[in-house]
Parts: C-alpha cells; structure tokens; sequence
C-alpha cells in the first residue's frame, strides 16, 4: 500500500504542505488560500493529495458559495442536486448547493420529522454520495459555515484499505458481482418514508461494480447505505453479503473522524471512501450549517434527473 505523499511537487513548493491525519488515509493542506482564483500548483497539489489520501482537510477558509464553487469547479463539472419531486419546502440555498445542514428555507431549526430531517438520519450510515445515480461522481467538497458547540463529527473509511484487507476467498467471491442502489434504500427500510411510483421513476435503482478500479491503479470496495441487493442473487442473500462487507469495513482502525472547525473544507473522493454524519444532538437544539459541492468526473453540469443532452 501506498504511504504518505512525499513526491516532488510539495518539496517544491515551500508555501504549501501535508500533513497526514490518520495511520491509513486522511491529510491537511496548509497554506491554501480558496480566496483567490485556484492556481495550477494548487490544483495539482489537491489532485495528488486526494489521490494519495482520499480525505483532504483545509482549514480555516472563510470563503462564500461562489469562491467554493469557483473552487470545485477547478476539478471537475459541478454534479447537480436531483430535483426529486417530493419536498415540498423551498430551498434555502441555490442549485449549485447541496444543503447539508439541519435549517429550513427560512434558516430555521428543521422540524423533527421533516423530510430533511430524515434524509439527515439516513446520512448517519456509512454511504458514498450518489451512488443513488449512474452520474460518474468524482468528490465531494464540504464546507462548515456555522458548527454546534459539540458533536456533528463527519467520520470517514478509506475502502482501498478496506478492500486490500478482505480476505482472498472474499476478493475472490466479490470479484464480478454487481449491486444495485436506490436512494430510497434506507429510508424505506428504516420506514421513514414510503416510496411512491413517481418517485422511483425520478431516481430509478442503477448498477454499479462491489469492487471498483480507480483510475491510479488500486482497487476499492463500493458498498454503503444505498446498495440494495446483488443483481442476480436472491434479495435476502444479496443484503447479507453487503451487511457482512459493511461490518468489515467500519472497523475502527479504517475511521477518520472529522471534529469540525468553522472555515474547514473537506474533500473526500467518492469512489474510494464512505462517510457519515456521526449522531449528534438528536433534538437539533442547535444550528449545524455545511454545503457541499460535488462533482463528476466528467460533463456537462447537471442533475441525474435532468434529461440527458443529446
Ligand atoms: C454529506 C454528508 C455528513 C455530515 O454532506 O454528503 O454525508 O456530517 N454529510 O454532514
Ligand atoms: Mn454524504
């Protein structure tokens, strides 16, 4: 397995470095300023670094949505929040924005049983963002803007390690199978909601490979909250195995959990780590405010439920 970074490009570049957070994956970047229009070092630097680490930190930017939108849009188009057709509440930020925090359109406390509030509770389990969608998602780019006195930890998996890990018989099992996800995995299971006919025809299941091939030649285990099943395999059979692989891969000794700064910026690549809220503050006595840009790795920006252009 690769260790920490310590090619030349840093060695080069006295104003920025690394420094690892975690035995396994996770590192800070120190001395970015997302103020200014992203330069090609940097750009290269954070292209490496995620390579290298999958979770990259970046602290103390005290930047607004167009700067981490500018930012996000240095790596890759923006992928879209899906327009799902069933919230009925206005959105409190603008499209480029998903809303990751705990407010209302108003930027008032979500109501406890609100729809977002339960979308909230399914991001407690491990997941890679927009597994849900055959759109290729590259990373995810989450900003703390407004932070809860304590708790509101994101922790994150490095699934390349996880995968090295698995034993030969299961490498060997999983090698070609292919699971099916479903937004609604989890939150119909967990009976928060009822999935309706037009509500699955807008986020319809897609299919993605258990073990994915990363574009620097390692391999990780693409597992989460929404994987469903095992195409081909009885239903019951197919949930064991991922249950099995979801209990392997959050091991302790794979988490890096993130204790939240205002101005951090976490990037983390969505094929090779899962992630989650860790539970806090159930009654939501306090404000957590996060934005997230994701994107794809390749065009144009849009939506999985926009049509595709011709
Ligand atoms: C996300 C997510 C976790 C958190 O933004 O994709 O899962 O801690 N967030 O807010
Ligand atoms: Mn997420």
């Amino acid at each position: 397995m690769k260790g920490p970074y310590t090619g030349p490009f840093l060695a080069s570049d006295a104003t920025m470095n690394i420094k690892p957070l975690h035995p396994i994956f996770a590192a800070e970047l120190r001395g970015a300023d997302l103020r200014e229009p992203p330069s090609a070092e940097l750009v290269k630097t954070v292209e490496d670094a995620v390579d290298r680490y999958a979770v990259l930190v970046i602290r103390g930017q005290d930047i607004d949505d167009d700067q981490h939108i500018r930012f996000s849009r240095a790596f890759g188009p923006l992928e879209l929040p899906p327009d799902l057709g069933i919230s009925t509440v206005r959105r409190r930020l603008r499209r480029e924005l998903y809303d990751a925090s705990n407010l209302d359109a108003e930027g008032k406390l979500l109501d406890l049983n609100s729809t977002r509030r339960n979308y909230n509770r399914a991001n407690e389990i491990f997941h890679t963002d927009s597994s849900f969608n055959d759109l290729p998602t590259k990373w995810s780019l989450l900003l703390a803007h407004v932070l809860p006195p304590e708790g509101g930890d994101t922790q994150f998996i490095d699934t390349r390690a996880v995968y090295d890990d698995l034993p030969p018989a299961t490498k060997e099992k999983i090698e070609n199978l292919v699971a099916e996800h479903f937004l609604y995995n989890e939150w119909s299971r967990g009976g928060f909601i009822e999935v309706t006919e037009e509500m699955r025809r807008r986020m319809p299941p897609v299919r993605h490979p258990l073990v994915r091939e990363l574009p620097y030649g390692r391999r990780a285990l693409y597992i989460g909250a929404h994987a469903s099943h095992i195409v081909g395999w009885p239903v019951d059979q197919g949930r064991a195995l991922l249950q099995e692989l979801y209990g392997f891969a959050t091991q302790e000794k794979y988490i890096y959990s993130h204790r939240w700064q205002q101005g951090d910026l976490v990037i983390w690549d969505n094929r090779s780590t899962m992630h989650r809220a860790a539970p806090f503050d159930d009654a939501m006595t306090h404000v957590r405010d996060l934005r997230r840009t994701t994107i794809n790795e390749s065009g144009p920006e849009r939506a999985s439920t926009d049509p595709v252009p011709a």
